[in-house]
């Protein structure tokens, strides 16, 4: 999760967050680069003195900074076209979670296991544990298995919500009347947040997701009991 002094991406928790930090690292270069040889070349310009009384078209370098930033821009969009069919790549989930976003809370259902199904609410301050997330902790945590293929089903009976998991690269909106889709597989145990992230009315802010990734043995017992 997010602390205190982070402004930039949250460590990852599954390989496609890995990937988005890596592009978003890769495109922030590009990006730094091009600001600093433009910032530099206007700056230059204030210092020269040289007028060109006859210059009225320049084909060669016109024809040079078009294609050079065309080709720069190709160094940008491949990455990003391949990082987002790998978003959208399932391959055999083990488990599927279905949430439900209503205004204010998320409820879920197992469907995979005897359709076990929970509302979870986030935690008021005033009931706040003293090691509790002040705004971010629920009452009840999603449990999910690391190192497995998770589908996660979103949709939403009320108006538009956002399943939102930063650790994880996951965000997918939940619409009334739709079914979206998506997978995530987490590489560590641990709880990682997210909030709905879709304004979606007066505690839109108070709404937030937990889950917990535990090994698949645990995950199991978890399951049988409830
Ligand atoms: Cu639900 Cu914002």
């Amino acid at each position: 999760m997010s602390t205190w002094a982070n402004l930039g991406l949250q460590d990852s928790a599954s390989p496609l967050m890995e990937q988005l930090i890596f592009f978003h690292d890769h495109a922030l270069l590009i990006l730094v680069m091009i600001t600093v040889l433009v910032g530099y070349l206007m700056f230059m310009l204030f210092f020269n003195n040289y007028v060109n009384r006859f210059l009225l078209h320049g084909q060669l370098i016109e024809m040079i900074w078009t294609i050079l930033p065309a080709i720069i821009l190709l160094f940008i969009a491949f990455p990003s076209l391949r990082l987002l069919y790998l978003l959208d790549e399932i391959n055999e989930p083990s488990v599927t979670l279905k949430s439900i976003g209503h205004q204010w809370y998320w409820s879920y259902e197992y469907s995979d296991f005897n359709n076990i199904e929970f509302d979870s609410y986030m935690i008021p301050t005033n009931e706040l544990p003293t090691d509790g997330f002040r705004l971010l902790d629920v009452d009840n945590r999603i449990v999910l298995p690391m190192n497995s293929q998770i589908r996660i089903l979103v949709t939403a009976a009320d108006v538009i919500h956002s399943w939102t998991i930063p650790a994880l690269g996951v965000k997918v909106d939940g619409t009334p009347g739709r079914l979206n889709q998506t997978n995530f597989f987490m590489n560590r145990p641990g709880l990682f947040y997210g909030q709905c992230s879709e304004i979606c009315g007066a505690n839109h802010s108070f709404m937030p997701i937990v889950i917990e990734s535990v090994p698949t043995n645990y995950f199991i017992k978890w399951i049988s009991n409830n």
